[in-house]
């Protein structure tokens, strides 16, 4: 089916308690793959592509490749560009068909987030593109975006109100104690604040840096309200030791690449469909 918006896909989620995966992907395999755990499970998918990634691939090609994808099956797919901070980049992205788009101003003080999400809201109406934005500092390491464990900051629950009401967005992003990366130590999630979070908002709520949180920390937050949960280090970390694998069990002589990067498609497919699992959106297609 037709690409479908952040808006769609999460409508259903608070109310249903169950969270859609968001997904980073860097080529062909690994996207094909997430699609492949998603159709798997008979659940929506978002399809997340970094500004790395878009400079990588192509902003056109992204496009043109996962809306072949999501035509191709029968589940509700998503193409979103995260941690968007090229505000130019994002324009571009929404012209070219992605149906979602984040718009990372956490950097910035408060005032100037609110503005500057609010007039990529404003341009993606017209394109009927939703838009995530984020309240907070996740920390961590998300490509070329880094934030020092000093620089980090939670999402004061009394800043959401003012900020979902002005800036129209269409998902938030909070930070409760996640980190984007791997993690040097357990994380720790701020529960309480979570539970603030929803009880002060309707607008659905996205959780960044999932690789290596607890299942049972996953479950309490889909089960507290959160609607989308983002993954990718897991699926880069996956991706890379199964070509290590592959080239090592190959001989020379083995020169068709299709050989080396194909079993990336099923490995991908595989943590997609367990996170599913635990994120409660499998036959929620
Ligand atoms: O926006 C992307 C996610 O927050 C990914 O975080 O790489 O730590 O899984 P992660
Ligand atoms: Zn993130």
């Amino acid at each position: 089916m037709a690409l479908v918006t952040l808006k769609e896909i999460l409508a259903n989620t608070r109310k249903e308690h169950y969270a859609v995966g968001g997904f980073n992907f860097n080529g062909y395999e690994d996207a094909q793959g997430i699609i492949q755990g998603a159709v798997s499970k008979n659940s929506p998918v978002i399809l997340m592509a970094s500004m790395g990634a878009v400079k990588y691939i192509g902003l056109h090609q992204v496009a043109g490749m996962v809306k072949g994808m999501a035509e191709s099956v029968k589940i509700p797919v998503c193409l979103h560009l995260d941690h968007a901070t090229d505000y130019d980049l994002i324009r571009e992205a929404i012209k070219c068909g992605f149906t979602s788009v984040m718009v990372d101003a956490s950097a910035k003080d408060y005032e100037t987030n609110i503005a500057e999400s609010r007039a990529i809201v404003e341009f993606a109406k017209d394109y009927g593109c939703s838009v995530e934005a984020e309240l907070g500092k996740v920390g961590g390491k998300e490509e070329n975006i880094v934030v020092t464990d000093a620089s980090a900051a939670f999402t004061d629950p009394d800043d959401v109100p003012r900020y979902v009401e002005e800036t129209g967005i269409d998902a938030l992003a909070v930070a409760i104690g996640t980190v984007h990366g791997f993690y040097k130590s357990e994380p720790k999630l701020d529960f309480d604040r979570l539970e603030k979070i929803v009880k002060i908002t309707q607008c659905p709520l996205v959780l960044h840096g999932g690789s290596g949180v607890p299942v049972e920390d996953f479950k309490r937050c889909v089960q507290m309200g959160m609607s989308k949960i983002n993954v990718g280090t897991e699926l880069k970390a996956a991706y890379s030791k199964t070509i290590r694998k592959m080239v090592g069990e190959n001989p020379e002589s083995e020169f068709d690449p299709r050989k080396y990067v194909g079993p990336v498609k099923d490995v991908c497919a595989q943590i997609v469909a367990g996170k599913i699992d635990i994120f409660g959106s499998a036959d929620k297609a």
